[in-house]
């Protein structure tokens, strides 16, 4: 009895003097582990005469309990520690002012920007953004929007071409994103609106022109869709884009083989503070009847209207950016000039620009 009443003291003792979790749970181990010192004794039980194994194993019992109960409230002790010691390390102030560090030193290029800017204005009046791949076919870049192999307007968009294949069919670099007009007319049923911003490519290369330039194709069908319907959205486009209350625009009419009528638009550069000037920025008009019926859409019943919009070009107008080679240059002092931070995220509400 002497024994087990010393070995109690120890154990406690043990118990009380555990600083962390691990060395606890060597206490446990050392105790009433399968080869624990009061496991042992239990195993010893078999070796007494019997008028004394009852009392015995009760006392171990007794002994094997309250070492127990002192290891499970040790235990919630260091556990609530632990806890705390975690969650100081841990704690975060998040009214904090976020730290200058590689998130504000990386900037947001002008173009995807702009992107951006057009995607929330668009969506503001109720349009989808759509995709279509840069590896187009000759069927849906030119063929279906009404542009025959024997026409002027495929010769000048100096296309990319790919390797015929062997059934003499050629893949090609698409030359404008009209053909997401055809993709979406041939896949979606009307009422339809949606814009469609990516790379184009053609092959030309000067101040103004690189082989590799971004548009944003517009495309509205639908029953009733009109010239007015165009101009007011391109006119909601041009004040919510430059951030100004007012934008004059000039149509003046012009030629693509999958509108008729056609215009191209400019905009008054007074927009921009500098009176004076027309600067041309997209191409667009009514969605040609060969074009619906190239999509299986019935002329008499849908029309609507299309328009295509340099990307690169209303970034430069806005933003008062001169060349645009430098757009694809990956200059890093270029980008840390005109680029934007990461955390301006453009909204109507809060601002396109920042
Ligand atoms: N695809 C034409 C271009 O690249 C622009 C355009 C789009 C014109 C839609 C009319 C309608 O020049």
């Amino acid at each position: 009895m002497t024994d087990l009443s010393k070995l109690e003291g120890e154990l406690l003792a043990e118990i009380a003097g555990a600083a962390d979790l691990g060395q606890l749970d060597a206490v446990r181990v050392g105790a009433i582990g399968k080869k624990g010192r009061i496991s042992e004794l239990m195993s010893k039980l078999g070796s007494l005469p019997a008028e004394e194994r009852k009392a015995f194993g009760q006392s171990v019992n007794t002994l094997k309990g309250k070492v127990s109960d002192a290891l499970d409230a040790r235990k919630a002790v260091l556990d609530r520690a632990a806890l705390e010691a975690r969650l100081a390390t841990e704690r975060a102030d998040v009214t904090l002012p976020v730290r200058a560090g590689s998130l504000l030193s990386g900037r947001i290029h002008p173009v995807s920007q702009v992107f951006d800017e057009c995607v929330e204005i668009f969506a503001d009046l109720g349009f989808e953004v759509a995709e279509g791949p840069d590896i187009e076919t000759d069927d849906l870049n030119f063929d279906a929007l009404n542009i025959p192999a024997e026409h002027p307007a495929r010769q000048e968009h100096d296309t990319f071409y790919f390797a015929p294949k062997a059934d003499g069919s050629r893949l090609l670099l698409r030359t404008h994103t009209s053909p997401v007009q055809i993709r979406t007319m041939r896949s979606q049923k009307p009422p339809i609106r949606i814009i469609a911003p990516g790379r184009v490519y053609r092959s030309d290369s000067d101040q103004t022109h690189t082989p590799m330039f971004h548009q944003i194709e517009g495309l509205v069908i639908d029953e009733t869709t009109h010239m007015g319907h165009l101009k007011w959205v391109l006119e909601e486009f041009a004040k919510a884009f430059f951030e100004v209350d007012e934008v004059r625009m000039r149509f003046r009419a012009s030629h693509f083989p999958f509108t008729e009528p056609s215009m191209e638009v400019d905009i008054d550069a007074a927009a921009i503070g500098k009176p004076g000037q027309w600067l041309e920025i997209l191409g667009c008009g009514m969605v040609h009847p060969n074009v619906l019926r190239n999509c299986g859409l019935d002329p008499e019943k849908y029309q609507g209207f299309a328009f295509g919009m340099g990307l690169d070009r209303i970034t430069m107008l806005k933003y008062g950016i001169p060349d645009l080679r430098a757009f694809f240059s990956a200059d890093l002092r270029w980008l840390r000039h005109y680029g934007f931070s990461v955390l301006d995220v453009p909204t109507l509400g809060g601002g396109l620009s920042g």
